[in-house]
């Protein structure tokens, strides 16, 4: 049976994808009908994950630009294609007074939550996407919008991934619709709705030009920005 999403025979890279939300999406996607490669840094998670949703895994940190490389070229070499990318993993720390911030767990929250995404999609737009088209989802924050007591490091990084998620919207539309998705707080009730909402997001643009133009224009018309 075809799935409503159009996702049969697409191929997807989901970072984070070991538990919680990433999880989620990743199975979510293979539900709909998408192969997938998930990526995080226990071997042993990423091997069960990419095993029980008959996809492939590489374990390593997003905050290393190798790992980004080789999990772009797995996913080119074992699917065929990267249709979509989902750059879901994060680092919630240094948790605390931004007074006390330490400056290398500091710059490492603004590695793992904004440099990797941005790495990734360069990977995978030079491998795939340049020529095909598909498609980005970022997993941005509800936090991202207010400020709060401890979570500043977290928050500004969120804040800045949510910024390029819309400067890449408009950089790389039509080929490729880059979105983002920003949960409040997920705990494992709402995670099926939330996959849900995420892979919609996830669609591939190549064939649906006219609706990304929808997209954009809606967007830019509520926001004044090129992504949602
Ligand atoms: N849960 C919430 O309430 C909530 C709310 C708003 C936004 N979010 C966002 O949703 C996303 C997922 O959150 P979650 O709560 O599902 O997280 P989670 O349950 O802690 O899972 C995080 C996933 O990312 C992987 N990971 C962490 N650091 C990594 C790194 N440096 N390189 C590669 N993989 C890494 C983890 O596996 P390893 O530890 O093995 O690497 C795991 O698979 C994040 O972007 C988060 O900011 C979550």
């Amino acid at each position: 049976m075809t799935s409503r999403y159009g996702l049969e025979g697409r191929a997807a890279i989901v970072t984070g994808a070991s538990r919680g939300i990433g999880r989620a999406v990743a199975e979510a996607l293979a539900g709909a009908g998408a192969r997938v490669c998930v990526s995080a840094r226990d071997p042993d998670a990423v091997r069960r994950v990419a095993g029980e949703l008959g996809g492939v895994g590489l374990a390593g940190s997003v905050a290393d630009p190798a790992h980004l490389r080789e999990l772009t070229e797995l996913g080119l070499s074992a699917l065929g294609r990267i249709d979509i990318v989902v750059n879901n993993a994060a680092a919630n720390q240094p948790y605390g007074p931004l007074m006390d911030a330490a400056p290398d767990r500091w710059r490492e929250a603004f590695t793992v939550n904004v440099e990797a995404p941005l790495r990734l999609v360069q990977c995978a737009w030079r491998a795939w996407m340049r020529e095909h088209g598909g498609a980005v989802v970022n997993i941005c924050t509800e936090g991202a919008a207010h400020v709060g007591p401890n979570v500043g490091a977290y928050g500004t990084s969120k804040a800045a991934l949510l910024h390029l998620a819309q400067q890449l919207a408009g950089e790389l539309a039509p080929k490729v619709r880059v979105n983002s998705v920003s949960p409040g707080l997920v705990r494992a009730g709402p995670l099926d709705a939330l996959a849900d909402r995420l892979i919609a997001r996830a669609q591939p643009s190549n064939e649906r030009t006219d609706d990304t133009a929808l997209l954009l224009l809606r967007s830019t018309a509520v926001r004044g920005r090129g992504a949602v």
